[in-house]
């Protein structure tokens, strides 16, 4: 038995923070996010806005688009770095927002790799015959997780969620999964449980950009390598590259290495800015319903986030 995906969907606020925006509000400018990161705005979730409610909204969507029913999900995985409780999981509170049955629902701690994460683990499901159709979603409220007064990340993340519905199937659609972690770097992109951590001084996103910019650059061509080989496939044979949002140059840099056209790689960074564990998701979304990406193309998803941690997934949409 293989996984497919059956069904994609995905919610952003409808508040949107311009570059520009950011200028009146802090010492920076437009030219220096756009040139330094690509981005040229962010979706803010609302006052009263929840991750799950975001992650809920997604998953409706991709119900919706795979004509499936409540009674037929057999687990929810949710990939967020920003659930609303520290327990229970998100994926608890979008089982009974969905009105599901009482299937297996928990949330998954890999940062901006997440959502890779989430797909791998619903895709050994699927092999072994656990589940027939499992709900993974990536989701996140990243503005509340920052710091508004430190220029250098609070100008970089977004909010929003993707969800995709993987179902089983007699032919193959997710391919192959690769996932890393180096535990040894973790130090350069955290946010700390203040709760727990009673010695550090703020619960918000630290990160030394230069540093991880650099690992992701290195980790990601690997990855991209490792996914190739292990399915036999040379760059000309990947249609799309669904990256994660953090840079656009990393981006780039990624679609050097597999020798693709900008045209080729889906890039919601400009729009979304980085929104984590939901990035990608996002941008599949986006992207089956431009009609970018049709079935049977051969589909790339690569991420990289705190951990570190890095992974990819080879899918035949
Ligand atoms: O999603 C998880 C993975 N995350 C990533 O992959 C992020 C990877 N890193 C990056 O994307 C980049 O490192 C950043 C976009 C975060 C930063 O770009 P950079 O080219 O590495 O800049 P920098 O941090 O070295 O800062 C350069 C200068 C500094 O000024 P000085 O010390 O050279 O005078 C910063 O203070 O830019 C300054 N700066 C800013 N200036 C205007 C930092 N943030 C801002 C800002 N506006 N928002």
């Amino acid at each position: 038995m293989y996984s497919k995906i059956v069904g994609t969907g995905s919610y952003l606020p409808e508040k949107i923070v311009t570059n520009q925006d950011l200028e009146k509000m802090m010492d920076t400018t437009d030219e220096w996010i756009t040139t330094r990161t690509g981005i040229k705005r962010r979706h803010v979730a609302s006052e009263t806005d929840t991750t799950a409610n975001l992650a809920t909204r997604a998953a409706r969507r991709a119900m919706e688009a795979g004509n499936v029913q409540p009674e037929q999900i057999d687990m929810v995985i949710v990939a967020t770095a920003t659930s609303d409780d520290a327990f229970p999981s998100t994926a608890s509170r979008v089982q009974h927002q969905l009105g599901l049955r009482h299937v297996v629902a928990f949330d998954v701690s890999a940062a901006c790799a997440g959502f890779n994460h989430g797909l791998s683990i619903a895709d050994q499901y699927i092999k072994t015959g656990f589940a027939k159709m499992i709900l993974v979603i990536g989701c996140e409220m990243l503005t509340r997780a920052v710091d508004w007064t430190d220029r250098s990340t609070c100008v970089l993340f977004g909010d929003g969620a993707g969800a995709v519905l993987l179902g089983a199937s007699e032919t193959p659609g997710l391919l192959s999964t690769h996932l890393h972690c180096d535990g040894s770097q973790h130090h350069i992109l955290y946010a700390p449980n203040t709760v727990v951590q009673k010695n550090a001084d703020s619960p918000f996103v630290k990160m030394e950009g230069k540093e991880v910019f650099r690992h992701a650059v290195t980790r990601l061509g690997e990855l991209v390598d490792e996914t190739l080989s292990a399915n036999n496939l040379t760059q000309t044979d990947i249609d799309w590259l669904i990256p994660h949002q953090a840079n656009i140059r990393i981006i780039q840099a990624m679609a050097k290495k597999l020798n693709m056209s900008m045209e080729k790689v889906i890039v919601t960074l400009d729009d979304q800015g980085n929104t984590s564990a939901a990035s990608i998701p996002l941008a599949l979304d986006i992207a089956v319903r431009d009609g970018r990406v049709k079935r049977g193309d051969l589909v790339l998803l690569e991420s990289f986030g705190g951990g570190l941690v890095w992974g990819s997934a080879l899918i035949r949409y």
